[in-house]
């Protein structure tokens, strides 16, 4: 019987670093994870009792499609004591992880054959959903010279004006670079000139390790701005995530998200009012994170690994490997069997030069990444 094209799209390979590893903890073996992009804390303790009494008050009916709005108030509320913004909250709508809020916005924003630029290195599912919806995804590589983000140069050779949208993550997965506010500006007035449509992966807001972030809804009402709870807030698997749209695609969204899913997790969305008021814990992981990586920025150029991307943001070291292999697949695997350390292959985020990098995450424990360092060292011996 017939099975769709659709689902022919290229498989997320850290889900399967993720159960291969899980395989070799199930065996009695340790693993050191820094394979997902998950902070190994729960969520903060505010967000769990709210929890607890949103399930004694039994307050899980669906929400409406745009989301419960005490959260989207709350949401919005975050605009104007992070950034300094006055977002209306009819512009928020509450979705199940930033993941449905690509869909959202791809379905929502484009039809087949549209031109979406993208960064390689990228967050590989943006490449994969559009592939899945016959949205073709332009990918604009970016490497060292530009800090792994795009000049205006670059997005003229994309095509330009025949572009339909771009969407860039500031800080970026996997390589943590960051968009400076006026660079930012510089894209958004291009993009507003040309009419592309502009998204913005705002999910690693929060984490970031010396200059100030700015959010593209500052500057464009045009841009279709996506967060998540899953990062600065830990809350990976709650799914949740949200997002600030342009007026002219608040119906369409409506529409898709009331077919499509109905609501995002009423539990979920409860529960993650508190989250805004759990600062001080949240920035207590922010300050885990800083450490790890000043323990990885010091330690990896010791044993061999001194090329990565600026780790301005988020939580990824993307450190270039081709000194030691062209395959990042069979390192990682062999790194996993040999250390016991789980990190993600290059070839997830970047389908043509990505087997020469590898992603380490260092959302982990300090511990295990002082153990990480340790164990690197003669295993990259090893392969030279
Ligand atoms: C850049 C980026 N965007 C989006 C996501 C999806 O996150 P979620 O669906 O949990 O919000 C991730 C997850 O790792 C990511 O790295």
């Amino acid at each position: 019987m017939k099975v769709s094209q659709r689902g022919a799209i290229p498989r997320f390979i850290v889900m399967e670093v993720m159960k291969a590893a899980a395989e070799r903890e199930a065996a009695g073996e340790s693993v050191l994870h820094m394979e997902v992009g998950q902070p190994s804390t729960r969520a903060p303790q505010g967000v769990v009792d709210a929890a607890k009494q949103a399930l004694d008050d039994d307050l899980l009916g669906y929400t409406l499609t745009m989301g419960f709005d005490g959260l989207r108030a709350r949401i919005a509320q975050h605009y104007q004591d992070f950034y300094g913004l006055v977002v209306p909250e009819e512009r928020i709508c509450v979705t199940t992880g930033s993941s449905a809020a690509f869909l959202l916005t791809f379905l929502a924003a484009f039809d087949p054959g549209d031109k979406v630029a993208i960064l390689r290195p990228g967050y590989p599912c943006y490449r994969n959903i559009m592939g899945a919806l016959d949205i073709e995804a332009v990918e604009i590589p970016v490497g060292p010279e530009s800090r792994f983000q795009p000049t205006l140069k670059m997005l003229e050779a994309a095509g330009g004006a025949e572009l339909d949208g771009l969407l860039i993550a500031s800080p970026a997965n996997p390589t943590g670079s960051m968009l400076r506010e006026d660079e930012l500006k510089q894209i958004l007035d291009y993009c507003r000139e040309n009419q592309i449509r502009y998204i913005s992966d705002e999910i690693y807001h929060g984490i970031t390790y010396g200059d100030e972030v700015a959010s593209a809804a500052a500057f464009d009402d045009n841009a279709v701005i996506i967060n998540s709870f899953s990062k600065y807030f830990s809350m990976t698997g709650w799914r949740l995530g949200w997002m600030v749209l342009p007026e002219d695609m608040l119906q369409p969204v409506e529409r898709l998200a009331s077919n499509l899913f109905i609501s995002a997790p009423s539990l979920a969305q409860h529960a993650a009012i508190a989250a805004f008021d759990c600062r001080e814990e949240l920035d207590g992981n922010v300050t885990r994170y800083a450490r790890n990586r000043e323990l990885l920025l010091a330690e990896l150029p010791k044993v061999g690994l001194d090329k990565f991307g600026p780790a301005d943001g988020a939580f990824y070291i993307y450190a270039d490997v081709r000194k030691f292999t062209n395959d990042a697949l069979d390192f990682c695997a062999r790194m996993l069997e040999q250390t016991g350390i789980a990190a993600t292959p290059g070839n997830d985020f970047d389908p043509v030069d990505g087997g020469s990098f590898v992603r380490f995450s260092f959302a982990g424990s300090t511990e295990d990444i002082a153990e990480a360092c340790k164990r690197l060292g003669p295993f990259l011996q090893g392969c030279e």
